[in-house]
């Protein structure tokens, strides 16, 4: 018996990184997991692999998540594979998020705000409609940011984004009142997020020098995958039911130590 078990989840950007430790995850739960990505390679497909290999249905749903006919089309095409969306988790983000503040410019202001917060809205709406039309609930989750809370040098339109994620799940758990789906997010400190070297079946790849993060982080070390992953995994299940319109830092203390963040 798995805490998912007869679930159906879909994970955007869930090729790599924290988006397929969530996938696995989820998966080893019990749960028939969809994943997403914009790059569609043997890469994406063996995490869909992977998945099956657990005993679940594991599906692949390439397609660009940043616009409204592109997240519709990944849904439409995950409903065909699984027939209804129990657990959506917002995760895709496009690399080389830091910019400066004068070498921000529109292009990549508007490509932030498509993606991260746009495409994460629109996503969870699309979700909320099938959710609620099934009548079952459900939950969804986006992935937040450490640059959320405070601001650091060169991150100000990822950590406006990431920002205005804290405040959109709480619109959603508003919003969704009475229909027993909840909306959250988690906010990562710094995780790793290469693929596995060599034995591929596993959630985690190699982890983040410990050196590199100085005294940052009073874990004194970074965070994996599967560190995020068990934290979504509490929201989706029965674990976190009655958590709604709420932000998890799971950081290793990163916030805590930093002057007074909120
Ligand atoms: N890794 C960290 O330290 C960290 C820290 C804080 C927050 N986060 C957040 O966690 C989430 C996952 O981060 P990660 O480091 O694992 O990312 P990652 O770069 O490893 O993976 C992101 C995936 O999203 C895909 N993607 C990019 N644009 C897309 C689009 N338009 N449509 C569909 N897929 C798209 C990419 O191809 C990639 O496979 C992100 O929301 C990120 O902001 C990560």
């Amino acid at each position: 018996m798995g805490l998912l078990d007869g679930k159906k989840a879909l994970i955007t950007g869930a090729r790599k990184g924290i988006g397929r430790g969530i996938a696995l995850t989820l998966a080893n739960e019990g749960a028939d997991v969809g994943v997403n990505d914009i790059v569609d390679d043997e890469v994406s497909q063996r995490a869909a692999e992977l998945i099956a290999k657990r005993g679940v249905k594991g599906t692949f749903h390439p397609g660009d998540v940043s616009t409204v006919a592109g997240i519709n089309a990944v849904i439409d095409s995950f409903l065909e594979e699984h027939g209804q969306i129990d657990i959506l988790v917002n995760n895709a983000i496009f690399p080389d998020q830091s910019r400066s503040l004068f070498d921000t410019d529109e292009a990549f202001w508007d490509r932030m705000m498509d993606l991260s917060l746009k495409g994460y809205f629109f996503a969870a709406q699309r979700a909320a409609k099938e959710m609620i039309a099934r009548g079952n609930g459900g939950r969804i989750v986006c992935l937040s940011s450490v640059h959320a809370y405070d601001a650091m040098e060169n991150w100000t339109a990822y950590g406006t984004a990431k920002a205005g994620l804290r405040r959109m799940v709480k619109g959603l758990a508003v919003d969704l009142s009475g229909h027993n789906i909840t909306a959250n997010c988690i906010a990562p400190g710094a995780i790793s997020n290469k693929l596995p070297e060599g034995d591929d079946d596993v959630i985690d790849g190699p982890p983040h020098n410990a050196a590199l993060l100085g005294s940052s982080v009073p874990a004194a070390k970074g965070g994996l995958p599967s560190d995020i992953a068990n934290a979504v995994l509490y929201l989706t299940s029965d674990l976190g039911q009655y958590v709604n319109g709420e932000t998890i830092l799971v950081d290793g203390g990163m916030i805590a130590a930093r002057k007074m963040g909120d």
